[in-house]
């Protein structure tokens, strides 16, 4: 089981799409996915047309939990209406944990315990982080074989990013093994001169954690989200789904160069 999150702290940035454009790609590839929504906003959740004020069980209740089994971590999971794409989702109660939880030791590594009751069920785990710091994301970091880190070739991009590498700078210092990192370039347009500029800045700054092609524009990603489904089911030949089908390849020979 292969765990990576996708995060950012500066909203907007293409996180959930990004989520969801991997999970649709890896599932028609034959892959068992399952999809964490740990976002209180419940994006990704409402993406795949599943009504979060709904859910009886959540990540949540994993939290207060002794002791994590599989019967505690099966309730929590749905299935979409996509062949192979199942989901934890978000629930509102997510946005609370940091008040009720925060100060508590040992909550870093909830979600690491629970999806390890899930180890042989699944090939690919995607989390959608939140745009914040909090309980939330350290559980997502601290599981995750990779981080994908989606910046909108603009140019507050860098701050944003910056922040979330400090993040993981200071994370690393609790961790043996060192993060592995791919920044993904989004929503580029290779008209404007702020997509240019920032895509040269990422890569001469972040040489090789930049993943070196980028995701372009495409208003199709909105298209399918307002249809709830997975770009690639949506708009097979768009451009963007192109971009996402380079990217998982890439992704791939990773992995496949760690082992
Ligand atoms: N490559 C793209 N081209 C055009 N629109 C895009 C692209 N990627 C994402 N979008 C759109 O931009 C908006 C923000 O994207 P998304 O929700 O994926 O960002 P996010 O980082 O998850 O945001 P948040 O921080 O609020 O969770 C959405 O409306 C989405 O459809
Ligand atoms: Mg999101």
């Amino acid at each position: 089981m292969i765990i990576w999150s996708i995060a950012n702290q500066k909203g907007g940035v293409g996180k959930t799409t990004t989520t969801v454009s991997l999970a649709g790609l890896l599932a028609e590839r034959g892959a068992r996915v399952l999809l964490v929504d740990t976002d209180p906003h419940a994006s990704l959740t409402t993406y795949l047309n599943i009504d979060s004020e709904s859910v009886s069980a959540s990540l949540f209740d994993l939290f207060q939990v002794k002791e994590i089994t599989a019967t505690e971590v099966r309730p929590i999971i749905m299935q979409t209406a996509f062949h192979a794409i199942d989901i934890i989702p978000a629930h509102m109660s997510l946005a609370t944990l940091d008040r009720v939880m925060g100060n508590r030791g040992g909550m870093g590594l909830v979600l690491k315990r629970a999806l390890h009751t899930l180890r042989n069920e699944y090939d690919y785990v995607l989390i959608d982080c939140p745009p914040i710091l909090g309980v939330m994301m350290v559980n997502a970091l601290a599981c995750s074989h990779r981080i994908l880190i989606p910046v909108q070739t603009e140019f507050l991009a860098m701050k944003g990013l910056e922040r979330m590498m400090r993040t993981l700078q200071i994370m690393q210092k609790s961790r043996s093994a060192p993060f592995k990192v791919c920044i993904v370039p989004t929503m580029y347009d290779k008209r404007t001169n702020a997509s240019m500029q920032t895509l040269r800045e990422l890569k001469t700054r972040y040489s090789d954690k930049v993943w070196a092609s980028a995701v372009p524009i495409d208003t199709k990603f909105r298209d399918a989200s307002l249809k709830h489904m997975p770009p690639s089911m949506y708009a097979k030949g768009s451009r963007g789904v192109y971009a996402y089908k380079t990217l998982l390849n890439y992704l791939r020979r990773l992995d496949q160069d760690d082992r």
